[in-house]
């Protein structure tokens, strides 16, 4: 799909980036939001709350990560771009530091699959990224690695990564990442859950693309 970064795009950006804060995704101006579109890749400019966020503010960056407009574009613009670059099947990348997600992300866990939801993210686990510093081709580099065959994962020590074909996918995807690992964290109070077979994971990844599912599409 080939979009174009007019209005009604930029609205819909602006409306998925409120929509990281009322879900309790996001808090103050951590996460970013980008789109492939006509024009190069529409992304969110750094630090600015989404409450003061304007669909003027949001920035066109060039696959050479220039960019014109009056806001710089986020500084984790590098890894937006080689996402949507490698991955042809997405066209959305969210990045945010969810609470429980990022939790996990700062003891390098990924989540198995205690629970069958984690097909969400593609296969049987939400991989964890290798730590590096935000706004580097590394973490770029770290972020491709624990994506691969996946549409979701953590960044040590960081956060989180959901892909989507659309804002609304990329948005119920995170969701669910952040309402997996909460789980996951109160079934380790318990102790290690057992996780469900990958032949198990991949059926019920099956019937979700078969259903549509909102955040496995
Ligand atoms: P930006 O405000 O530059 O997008 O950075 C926020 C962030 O989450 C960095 O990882």
């Amino acid at each position: 799909m080939t979009l174009t970064s007019d209005a009604a795009l930029r609205r819909e950006m602006v409306e998925t980036c409120r929509q990281m804060n009322a879900t309790g995704l996001n808090q103050g101006t951590s996460g970013n939001l980008s789109l492939r579109c006509d024009d190069g890749i529409l992304i969110t400019p750094t630090s600015l709350a989404y409450e003061r966020m304007q669909p003027e503010d949001l920035v066109v960056l060039n696959p050479d990560g220039t960019s014109n407009g009056s806001r710089r574009p986020s500084s984790e613009w590098r890894f937006h771009r080689d996402i949507l670059a490698a991955r042809p099947d997405v066209s959305v990348v969210l990045h945010c530091h969810s609470i429980h997600a990022t939790a996990l992300a700062t003891q390098m866990r990924p989540i198995p699959a205690f629970h069958y939801m984690v097909a969400v993210a593609g296969g049987p686990t939400v991989r964890c990224a290798r730590y590096a510093t935000f706004g580097t081709q590394e973490l770029s580099e770290a972020a491709l690695e624990a994506l691969e065959d996946r549409t979701a994962c953590l960044l040590g020590h960081h956060g989180l990564i959901a892909l989507g074909s659309s804002f609304a996918a990329a948005l119920a995807r995170a969701v669910e990442i952040e309402t997996l690992a909460h789980m996951y964290l109160a079934a380790l109070t318990l102790g290690e859950p057992p996780v469900l077979p990958d032949d198990e994971i991949e059926r019920v990844r099956q019937k979700m693309a078969a259903l549509s599912y909102a955040a496995a599409d």
